[in-house]
This record gives structure tokens, sequence and C-alpha cells, in this order.
């Protein structure tokens, strides 16, 4: 319950990565009603940024602004949907995923690297079939796939996960990996990326799904 609500919380899971240790692009939190000095956060997080509602999910109010003068627009759509809003900098690579199952014994399911027909993994990209490739494993180095995995980890425990997540990181040109977020309660459609990873893991859906319900008892006992 708390796991899901920090994780929910884009801002607060910020601070729980960051006491971790775990590397999370650079951000700017504003709240509603603040007098927000674009200036100054252009010139802190680099003129290429993603603004994000705090609390939504599935791609919902997130706005990739190119050039600082997109940037208003972009804090304006993502208030429609937060009142806590995050200004992030923009992470140039290759986006990897990784799932993680189990409540004290942890499976770390293989590396999936999305690939979104549009220009980033938005609402159409994660629910319609064919908006985006899924590739297992990711295409980064030996040592990269396995950082991704062990942060993954990381995160799934400093939250205090229990039965699944999803971690989102992106691995950028030198190679280092920066943590997106920790879902909590990953998408389970027929385009969903925890189900693929775990087929490609030998647990196909039906199995998945009794997995979880059996983890989800023996926590509860
Ligand atoms: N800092 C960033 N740099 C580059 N791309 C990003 C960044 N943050 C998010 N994205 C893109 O936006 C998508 C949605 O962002 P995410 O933080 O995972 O929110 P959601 O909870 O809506 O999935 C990501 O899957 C990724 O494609
Ligand atoms: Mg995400």
């Amino acid at each position: 319950m708390l796991a899901s609500a920090l994780a929910m919380d884009k801002v607060m899971s910020k601070h729980v990565f960051a006491q971790a240790g775990i590397a999370s692009p650079a951000y700017v939190a504003l709240r509603r009603g603040d007098q927000v000095d674009f200036t100054a956060v252009t010139s802190r997080l680099g003129p290429k940024t993603v603004v994000k509602p705090a609390n939504e999910g599935s791609a919902i109010g997130v706005t990739i602004s190119h050039t600082p003068d997109e940037l208003p627009a972009a804090v304006e759509e993502a208030f429609r949907y937060d009142e806590s809003v995050l200004v992030e900098q923009f992470v140039s690579g290759v986006e990897v995923t990784v799932g993680i199952i189990g409540n004290d014994e942890l499976r770390v399911l293989p590396t999936l690297e999305i690939v979104p027909e549009h220009e980033f993994y938005d609402y159409d990209s994660k629910y319609i079939p064919g908006m985006s490739r899924h590739i297992i494993p990711a295409r980064v180095s030996e040592e990269a796939r396995a950082e991704c995995q062990r942060l993954s980890l990381e995160a799934h425990s400093a939250l205090g996960c229990r039965g699944m997540s999803r971690s989102d990181t992106i691995v950028d040109e030198a190679g280092r990996i920066w943590l997106l977020e920790v879902n909590t309660i990953p998408g389970m459609t027929a385009t969903s990326l925890l189900p693929d990873a775990a087929r490609a893991d030998g647990l196909e859906f039906p199995a998945l799904c009794d997995l979880l319900i059996e983890l989800a008892l023996e926590a509860r006992r």
C-alpha cells in the first residue's frame, strides 16, 4: 500500500531513489499556483525537458518540451491532471524496462527494450497493438542489462514493493542508467510489457496470473 502510494507519486519516488543512491533524471517540482521562473527551470535542466503530472500513469498529461518556449504550455497541460507537476531533464537513449516478481525471493525478468512508433512511449504506444515494439533482451551492452536489472531490484526493495513491480529506465549514450519510475501495478493487457518479459522467461500469461495471486495471498498471511 505504502509502496504503491510512494511509487504513484513521482516526486516522492525521486526522494526514495535519491536516498537509495539510484540515479534519476534531474527535475524541478512545481505546485499549482507557484510563480514559475521558466528561465531558471531551463537553465537548471537544459532546453529539452519532459513535463509530467506527479500522480498520473499511462503517460497521460506527459509532454516533451523540445525548446524553452514550449515549456509553459506543457506545464499548463500537466496541471490539468494534478496539482503537483514534475519538469524533468530529457534523457536520450534506449528505454529499458525490467519486471520483478516475488515477495521475499525475487525473480528478475529479462530486460525489455521499448521502441515506440511515436516520439516517446505515450498512451497510444502503450495500448494500441503495433504502436510499439518490445525487444527482449534490450539492445544494450551485457553490463548495462545487468545494471538495469540490479537497479530495478534495488528500487523494488527501496520502495518496499510486494508481488511485482516494473521499473522504467533509460540507458544513455554513455551507458549510464537513469531510473524514470517504478510501476507497482504494471499494465497486464495484451500489449503490456511485464507479461511479455515473463513469457520470454518461460512464464506464460495464465501461469503469471496464478503466481501473482499466490504471491498476493502469501503477502497477506
Ligand atoms: N526524462 C525523460 N527523458 C526521456 N524520455 C522520458 C523521460 N521521462 C519520461 N520519458 C518518456 O515518457 C514515457 C512516460 O513517462 P513515465 O515517467 O514512465 O510516466 P508514466 O507513469 O505515465 O508511464 C516514458 O516511458 C518515456 O518514453
Ligand atoms: Mg512509465
